[in-house]
């Protein structure tokens, strides 16, 4: 896929000249591809996303290194003045041929895309007496920047922007928030929304009576429904291993590794599709026997236990660098350290984590979640939505309809797979 990508970029304004299979080529050839760098904090996440959108835009791909991470570094890690972003409102600034880099800002977004629910919700906390920039700062719901940055990436996929879009994330728990906002947001709108629409709207005159607290207007839930229309699709995007994928940045250390081994699992619920693991900073050989020999034995004894734990998924070792890794010089040989002769764009690895399968009359869901034991997972079902809570997380499934007439029989931990049984068919 990577070489029609390639292919069809190099080729694009041939085709253009040509005037002839230009829509051809663009249909058959053009799909984006979205790589998401997740990991713990500090691990190299920021400087391999940079150093894979430098190698991608040499190869002729035009690319978009965006920052999901509300700590932005990306302006950081290629040596650039900060007030350049300052000045330029978040929007994508150029950084080289065929590379652009963006840092949300978060501020900005809340004013353009938030208006009614921003003010809404920051006229509630006035009214309780706090300040009136406090209450500013205090309106910006959870949720809200991470909704911003989703809205750019639907946008750039409509518009086909981008031949490439790479992701820096927060550490990982963050990170985690920002894939599960378009289930939880669709699940609002489907089971929530209108019923607190109709509610507000039977309640506004008598509310207005008898309390000094104002209902959100109209207004408010034309802003939320409107969000919501732009954000179609993007679910999809997310979950298509044929677009997106997840780089898991890790580095040869326990507590690293331990979560490294909750990241997979936590985007394995979200249907995330994760085609490579990357060891970053392994301490060279030269280290020899001196100060630094046990943490080489500690590092070479992690090494093999990330190989063991992820495969097949392909492992990347990168080694620490002679120095850190600043501007397009360093992040060019960082991206050569990272590939090697592989191709940035390519799909490593592409298993989908979800797999609905029918045996003997009976309907089964195998759900790819490794690192998992019974005790940590939770399962309910609710009409046609299978609910699955790992931890602090959980996803709505929605099932096929052929399944969700049935109830779920039984279900175990196999290995690396949740297997959900769905018994007798209630809807006929
Ligand atoms: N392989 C490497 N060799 C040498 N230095 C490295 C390497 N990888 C990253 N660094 C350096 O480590 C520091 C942290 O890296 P980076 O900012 O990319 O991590 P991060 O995971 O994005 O951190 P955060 O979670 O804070 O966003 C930077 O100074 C970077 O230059
Ligand atoms: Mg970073």
């Amino acid at each position: 896929m990577q070489r029609s990508l390639a292919y069809y970029t190099r080729h694009r304004s041939a085709c253009r000249r040509l005037r002839i299979e230009a829509s051809i080529v663009e249909v058959i050839a053009y799909t984006m591809r979205i790589v998401l760098f997740a990991g713990k904090g500090g691990v190299g996440k920021t400087s391999i996303a940079a150093a894979t959108g430098v190698a991608c835009a040499r190869r002729g791909l035009k690319t978009l290194i965006m920052s999901l991470d509300a700590a932005h570094s990306l302006v950081d890690s290629f040596d650039l003045d900060r007030t350049l972003m300052d000045k330029n409102k978040g929007r994508p600034i150029r950084v080289a041929k065929n590379l652009s880099i963006q840092e949300v800002d978060a501020q900005e977004e809340i004013a353009k895309n938030w208006g009614e629910v921003h003010r809404y919700i920051s006229s509630l906390l006035n009214i309780s007496g706090i300040d009136k920039v406090l209450a500013e700062e205090l309106a910006i719901l959870p949720g809200m920047e991470e909704v911003s940055s989703l809205l750019y990436i639907n946008r750039y996929v409509a518009q086909k922007s981008y031949d490439v879009i790479l992701l820096d994330c927060a550490p990982t728990g963050e990170s985690i928030r920002f894939i599960s906002i378009p289930t939880s947001l669709e699940w609002y709108m489907k089971k929530l929304f209108d019923v607190e629409r109709r509610i507000v709207k039977i309640a506004r005159p008598i509310a207005k009576k008898l309390y000094s607290v104002p209902l959100p207007e109209d207004e408010y839930f034309a802003t939320i429904q409107r969000l919501f229309d732009r954000l179609e699709g993007i679910d999809r995007i997310l979950s298509d291993p044929k677009i997106t994928s997840v780089r898991l940045i890790t580095n040869p250390e326990k507590i690293i590794l331990k979560e490294t081994q909750r990241a997979y699992m936590y985007f394995s619920l979200y249907k995330m599709c994760v085609d490579a693991v990357i060891i970053n900073r392994i301490l060279p050989e030269a280290v020899g026997d001196g100060y630094f020999s046990r943490w080489k034995e500690t590092q070479d004894r992690y090494i093999k236990e990330t190989e063991q734990l992820f495969s097949p998924i392909p492992i990347l070792k990168v080694p620490m660098l002679s120095d850190q890794v600043v501007g397009l010089k360093d992040l060019g040989k960082l991206a050569k350290e990272v590939y090697g002769k592989l191709n940035p764009e390519k799909i490593l690895h592409a298993e989908t984590p979800y797999t609905f399968r029918k045996e003997k009359g009976d309907y089964f869901l195998d759900i790819k979640i490794p690192f998992l034991t019974k005790k940590e997972v939770e399962l309910s079902k609710c009409n046609e939505e299978l609910i699955v809570r790992i931890g602090g997380f959980k996803r709505h499934v929605l099932l096929p309809r052929n399944i969700a007439t049935r109830e779920p029989s039984g279900a175990k931990v196999e290995r690396d797979k949740i297997i959900i049984k769905f018994g007798g068919d209630h809807g006929s």
